[in-house]
């Protein structure tokens, strides 16, 4: 399925991620490519951009982290209950032939990369996943990843599982450690999550010229690149469009990157780690 205009479909199943996420099954059909998104129309509030994830081919899913109004609203909502959709829209991640990959993701990061790990692991290629949450009750997919044959390397900003601390320590130690018992080589890295996160992961692969991807969220409100909301500074790529996933390369051309992003009405707003410089 593409549409361009909004698709009614009905809420199959609500999983309850934890206090502040939750995953919507959707009773529909979604033929996207792992990074993709879909643009969600919740009535009465607002349409928002969400990753694509499924598990079987007749529904799909979004997990959604209730941050603002509309989220909070979509969270109020119930089994039987309809949604609009759109998309699949933007660019997708793309694999290597073969080898070993590492995932890295934060927060609400693994849905987008859900789907890259699923066809990875049907064509035969080690899924490396290094996952951070705030606690154990926040770390998203774990049986699904458990499931799929992925090595886990979990992390804790309270130590309640895994590593105390964050994913990208133990993402540098083990690309470090890469002749040792606990470590390795990636013959490419995809990160998703908060964008600290994502230019500290940007810095270590460029350091050590490993091939990557990220997916790079920026306002969007067309979600198919004619508003111009989600441009990048200084180049004007559309995150709807030319990404929200980009690679290593590219990412270079793109100075907004961890520095600042753009609000709603289109004002530049610095990010707490850039807000003196
Ligand atoms: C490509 C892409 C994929 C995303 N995937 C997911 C996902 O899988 N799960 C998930 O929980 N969230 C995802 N998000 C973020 C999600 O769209 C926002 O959290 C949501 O729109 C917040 O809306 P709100 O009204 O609840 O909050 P608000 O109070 O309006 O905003 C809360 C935060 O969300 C950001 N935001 C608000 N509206 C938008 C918008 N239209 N586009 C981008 N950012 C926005 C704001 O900048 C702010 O930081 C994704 C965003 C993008 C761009
Ligand atoms: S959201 Fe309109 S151009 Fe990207």
């Amino acid at each position: 399925m593409f549409n361009e205009k909004p698709v009614a479909l009905l809420i199959k199943e609500i999983i309850i991620e934890n206090e502040r996420v939750k995953t919507f099954v959707i009773d529909g059909e979604m033929d996207f490519k792992p990074g993709q998104f879909t643009m969600c129309w919740i009535p009465g509030f607002d349409e928002k951009p969400f990753g694509l994830v499924s598990r079987k081919k007749s529904e799909f899913m979004i997990t959604v982290a209730a941050v603002g109004t509309s989220t909070k609203a979509l969270h109020m909502m119930e089994v039987s209950d309809m949604l609009g959709f759109r998309g699949p829209f933007g660019s997708a991640f793309i694999l290597p032939v073969s080898g070993s990959i590492a995932l890295i993701a934060g927060g609400y990061g693994m849905a987008s990369l859900f789907n890259l790990a699923k066809e990875a692991r049907e064509k035969g290629i080690d899924v490396h996943v290094f996952l951070g949450a705030r606690n154990k009750d926040e770390l998203l997919y774990l049986d699904w990843m458990k499931e799929l044959g992925a090595v886990l390397h979990l992390a804790t900003d309270d130590g309640s599982e895994g590593y105390k601390g964050f994913n990208v320590q133990v993402f540098e130690d083990w690309v470090k450690n890469e002749g040792g018992p606990r470590g390795g080589i990636f013959t490419k890295v995809y990160t998703v999550g908060p964008e600290i996160m994502e230019m500290k992961i940007a810095s270590i692969c460029w350091e050590k010229s490993i091939p990557f991807e990220v997916s790079l969220e920026r306002y969007m409100k067309c979600g198919f690149g004619i508003c111009g909301q989600c441009c990048v500074d200084p180049v004007g790529w559309r995150m709807c469009v030319e990404g929200p996933v980009i690679n290593g390369e590219k990412l270079k051309q793109i100075t907004e990157f961890s520095k600042y992003h753009r609000t709603a009405s289109g004002k530049i707003e610095k990010y707490p780690w850039n807000k003196d410089k």
